[in-house]
């Protein structure tokens, strides 16, 4: 059986192909860029609306494959910005009616586990979501994924970006970060706000801010940044993984890309008999793979929906999906 799944959340426009076994056949992003400044959700729409019918048949051509082989049709129904997910849900209603195949709308977050999951081959791990829009400690208890914490305010990856931006590091800066942080030779004590298991940065930003007024190195700047911010996380993923007695934990998102954050995660995962996986980096980003893996995860336990059901859910929560698929296997 084939899926092919849609992603459209946010700047990235993803479609990937995948066999029922996990095999993935075909994963193509195209991502927006703003010209400056931060993302206009209805920019971002136009982008994916004129993108989206060549990154399905590119997607179909890698895989070797014509419309007329896909079973499933799944898309990232929520959390994210609604103009967005129109798009991505658009286009799978249109793929769905005109092929006749069965749709699954899919949670975004859940999709990054999944596929962690599959392809790293750990079994019931405790998820640090560590991406531009989300900050989430996440781990499976009583059929539901749970949140464990979350960020109060921003996502860390929103805050590296807004933060650099007004550092003169232009957009897309958690890269810039990781590259400048290497540099940095001195710590300045930033807010560290660990609130039981949530986690919040507007202090951090405030006071990383306050710094370069008083002229302190970019590099010792992001040095600072990274370190009280990835210890923020270490530290309430550990808390999780404590709470809920697991002893895998599983990296997503685009800021697990960060090898400083790694080398964090896996040194405490090494301290508690714990062992860390990260995804390759294609699935760790917003991609359309996981939208299809976890499409078929679902339609293969039993799920349906019509194109009633299909509506897009900008703040979807983790914890309301049911997690059928898991059942019959581990709880
Ligand atoms: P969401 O998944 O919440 O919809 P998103 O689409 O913005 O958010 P991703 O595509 O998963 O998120 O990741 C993008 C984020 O990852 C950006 O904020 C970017 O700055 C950050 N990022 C990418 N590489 C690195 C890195 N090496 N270090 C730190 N942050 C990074
Ligand atoms: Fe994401």
């Amino acid at each position: 059986m084939i899926t092919l799944g849609i992603e459209g959340t946010a700047h990235t426009l993803g479609v990937g192909i995948v066999e029922s076994d996990g095999r993935v056949l075909a994963n193509r992003v195209d991502m927006f860029r703003p010209p400056e400044g931060g993302l206009h959700p209805r920019e971002v729409a136009n982008h994916h609306s004129d993108v989206v019918a060549d990154v399905i048949s590119k997607a179909l051509d890698d895989a070797g494959l014509s419309t007329r082989d896909i079973d499933v049709v799944s898309f990232s129904m929520g959390p994210g910005l609604g103009p967005c997910l129109r798009i991505a849900a658009t286009a799978a209603r249109a793929l769905s009616s005109s092929l006749k195949i069965p749709i699954i709308g899919v949670n975004h977050c859940i999709a990054h586990i999944e596929i962690g999951r599959i392809q790293t081959g750990c079994e019931d791990p405790a998820l640090l979501y560590a991406s531009g829009g989300n900050t989430q400690v996440i781990a499976y208890a009583d059929d539901r994924y749970r949140i464990f914490g979350e960020t109060q305010d921003i996502g860390i990856g929103n805050m590296l970006d807004k933060l650099g931006r007004d550092l003169g590091m232009g957009f897309y800066a958690g890269p810039v970060f990781e590259k400048l942080a290497k540099e940095g030779d001195r710590f300045y004590e930033l807010p560290y706000s660990v609130k039981g298991m949530d986690v919040a940065f507007s202090g951090l930003m405030t006071a990383a801010l306050a710094l370069h007024r008083k002229g302190v190195r970019l590099e010792d700047i992001a040095l600072s940044v990274q370190e009280t911010a990835f210890a923020m996380l270490t530290e309430v993923t550990e808390r999780a993984m404590a709470h809920i007695g697991k002893d895998e934990v599983l990296l997503g998102g685009g800021v697990a890309q960060n090898m400083r954050l790694r080398e964090m995660v896996a040194e405490m995962a090494h301290e508690r008999g714990a062992e860390m996986y990260v995804p390759d980096r294609r699935f760790c980003m917003d991609n359309g793979a996981m939208i299809a893996w976890l499409g078929w995860e679902m339609y293969n336990s039993g799920v349906r929906m019509g194109i009633p059901d299909t509506g897009v859910l900008q703040r979807f929560r983790t914890d309301e999906v049911e997690v059928t698929w898991r059942r019959a296997a581990l709880r």
